[in-house]
């Protein structure tokens, strides 16, 4: 299911503004959208407290959309929020991946701030602190878009694994990126790393990729093809980005910022549970050792270390645990928004 949002506003609350004003942002939507009818499954609008004179469904009924039904309801009273506002969630089950676009009309746009205004959460930190678990939350608590940058450092060094080629190996490296394909698709919400048309989103978590992955992403030549990437699935959409350059490189001008870390011995342990849980034998004092070993090279590294962006808020995760974690970024979001 994909969720596509509008809004419009009237500047009276009189039934031919709103006809007007739910028909041209119905056909903004499902132009901008190549919406098929097929698609969609339903409408649901909803209407400031002081909108009375006209039902938007009744308007979406008369404008043709009567495909799937229709529904309306109130929106709660924001302070400060805009007045005379419809909006529209669309449901739809799109019959390909293509990436949806909002539709905001008359300066709907901040109705609801945390929600419509386009912004993006950067979450760097080492290993193991608990990153992936934070973005993952946010991005489905705020229904924004979760791009996790380390799967497709993983993905480079799996291809690296698999055709022999030393992923510390600058010069290797460099002559294997031609034919490096790296994409990243959407299936259900999740995210799914694509590696020269294979899906490899499960063969990238082994742990034998993990060192692999942070090898190779030291190469500039790497890096550079990847932030490319990273930028261009950001650009323009709401989106939580996990990493260890995100506020520093990637998205310098990310609106939230935070440096996500714990205590080496509490990530191992993390990952200890996590691998076991999968099935794969490992031995706590190795796997500490790799963690170790990863973080002084992550930060090491010359070209976009992992760094603490200046402006990121910094949460130490050892004694925390996950909803605490999620409370405080999300005090943090809320008191900037
Ligand atoms: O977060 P992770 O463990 O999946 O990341 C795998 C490796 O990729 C990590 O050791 C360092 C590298 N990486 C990076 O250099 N820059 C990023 N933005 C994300 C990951």
């Amino acid at each position: 299911m994909t969720v596509i949002r509008g809004a419009t506003t009237v500047a009276t609350d009189c039934q031919e503004e709103i006809s007007a004003s739910v028909k041209e942002m119905l056909d903004e939507v499902f132009a901008q959208n190549a919406l098929k009818k097929e698609e969609v499954r339903a409408f649901l609008f909803s209407l400031t407290t002081d909108i009375h004179s006209y039902h938007p469904a009744k308007a979406a009924r008369e404008a043709g959309y009567d495909f799937a039904p229709l529904f309306a309801a109130i929106e709660p009273e924001i302070n400060g929020g805009l007045k005379l506002c419809i909006r529209l969630m669309l449901f739809t089950e799109l019959l390909d991946n293509r990436t949806v676009k909002h539709v905001y009309q008359k300066g709907a746009k901040v109705l609801r701030k945390d929600i419509s205004e386009i912004y993006n959460i950067a979450l760097d930190g080492p290993a193991g602190s608990g990153k992936s678990t934070i973005a993952k939350i946010l991005a489905r608590d705020y229904n924004i878009l979760y791009l996790d940058t380390g799967a497709m450092y993983r993905a480079c060094g799996l291809k690296a694994l698999r055709l022999g080629v030393d992923p510390k190996d600058g010069v290797a490296v460099e002559k294997m990126l031609p034919t490096l394909d790296v994409k990243v698709e959407y299936k259900d919400g999740a995210q799914r790393t694509i590696l020269d048309g294979e899906d490899v989103s499960l063969s990238i978590r082994e742990n034998a990729v993990s060192m692999a992955a942070s090898s190779i992403s030291a190469h500039p030549a790497v890096r550079m093809k990847m932030v490319e990437l990273q930028r261009e699935i950001a650009k323009g959409i709401s989106c939580v980005l996990d990493g260890r350059d995100i506020g520093s490189t990637v998205l310098p001008d990310a609106k939230f910022k935070f440096f996500i870390t714990a205590d080496s011995k509490v990530r191992a342990m993390r990952r200890f549970k996590e691998l076991q849980a999968r099935g794969e034998n490992v031995d706590f004092d190795t796997l500490h050792a790799e963690i170790v070993a990863r973080d002084k090279q992550d930060s090491e590294r010359e070209f976009s270390p992992l760094v603490c962006a200046k402006d990121a808020i910094v949460i130490d995760t050892s004694d925390m645990d996950i909803e605490q974690v999620i409370t405080a970024v999300k005090a943090a979001v809320q008191s900037k928004i």
